[in-house]
């Protein structure tokens, strides 16, 4: 996600700093910038001359001090409360500016959770982009209980005017609105299979040519990623103790078992590298 939001962002003409955690996140996310952009000219999305400039707006680095004087920053790590706690911690900590304002990516994770670990709770809003980014049109907005309407107003603008989404104002719960809705599908996808009832392919041709899905929803949780499908179902499950966001069996065991879906080369089907 984070590759795509960056993508988006250069392209629409902001200078963008890429923090990553390692010097080999950093060559990996951008080798996925590069790719996507090869992949959009190829296709004609974007022409030499806007690829080039957009690959002149991004500076990556492991340094997490240099983002000091930058007045929005998105954070887009692992879905992990411990780690995006950590994060907050660390922006409120180099952001000079008072009325910079700290975004947060999560698919899950209330916001409200994520103010609390910094100075200043009134910056702090959700902007969650959808996988691909640079396909997806949506961008929940999430505010907190402490959000101002000045930083909500600059995150809907950053998303409608500037990138060219359409921004929906989700509430401050686990799953915001979409995944409040989709996981609970992808899950009984995931029982579905794991009961025996029809094949893989069967499940997921059953919705795109049934339901006109771009997609059916075994292909999506390995797009999505299976660790991030579970991360979101456990936060829902938390949040609210309903069995349908209870991790099936087979999920937790393809996960233990290192079948993270697209990103490992395997999930729910196979992706030779
Ligand atoms: N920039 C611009 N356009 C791009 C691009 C880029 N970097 N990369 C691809 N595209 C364009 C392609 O050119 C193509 O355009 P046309 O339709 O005009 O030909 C289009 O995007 C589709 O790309 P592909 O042809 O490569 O792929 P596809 O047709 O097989 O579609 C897909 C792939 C877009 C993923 C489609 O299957 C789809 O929409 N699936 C559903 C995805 C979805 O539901 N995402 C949400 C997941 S939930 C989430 O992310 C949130 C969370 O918190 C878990």
């Amino acid at each position: 996600m984070g590759s795509g939001i960056t993508e988006v962002l250069a392209r629409s003409g902001l200078d963008v700093l890429v923090i990553e955690r390692d010097q080999n996140a950093l060559d990996a996310g951008r080798q996925r910038v590069h790719a996507s952009l090869t992949k959009a000219n190829a296709a004609g999305k974007i022409s030499d001359d806007d690829s080039r400039r957009t690959l002149d707006r991004l500076r990556f680095s492991t340094d997490f001090a240099e983002l000091r004087d930058f007045p929005f920053t998105i954070e887009a790590v692992a879905e992990d409360y411990a780690v995006k706690l950590d994060v907050f911690r660390r922006l409120d900590e180099v952001l000079v500016d008072r009325g910079a304002i700290l975004a947060s990516n999560t698919s899950s994770i209330p916001i409200a959770t994520l103010a609390a670990a910094t100075s200043r709770p009134e910056n702090v809003v959700g902007l969650h982009f959808f996988n691909p980014v640079p396909v997806m049109k949506l961008v929940e907005v999430t505010p907190s209980l402490l959000t101002s309407d000045e930083t909500l107003a600059a995150a809907r603008t950053l998303a409608s005017e500037q990138l060219a989404k359409t921004p929906i104002t989700s509430p401050d719960r686990a799953g915001f609105v979409v995944n409040a809705l989709l996981i609970p599908y992808l899950l009984s996808a995931i029982r579905m299979f794991e009961a025996g009832v029809a094949t893989a392919q069967d499940i997921d041709t059953g919705m795109t040519l049934g339901c006109a899905h771009p997609m059916g929803p075994l292909a999506l949780a390995d797009l999505i990623g299976l660790d991030t499908t579970a991360a979101v179902a456990e936060s829902l499950y938390a949040e609210f103790r309903e069995s349908h966001y209870a991790t099936p069996p087979l999920l937790s065991r393809m996960i233990a078992a290192g079948q993270l879906g697209r990103k490992s080369g395997q999930g729910f089907y196979s992706y030779p590298r």
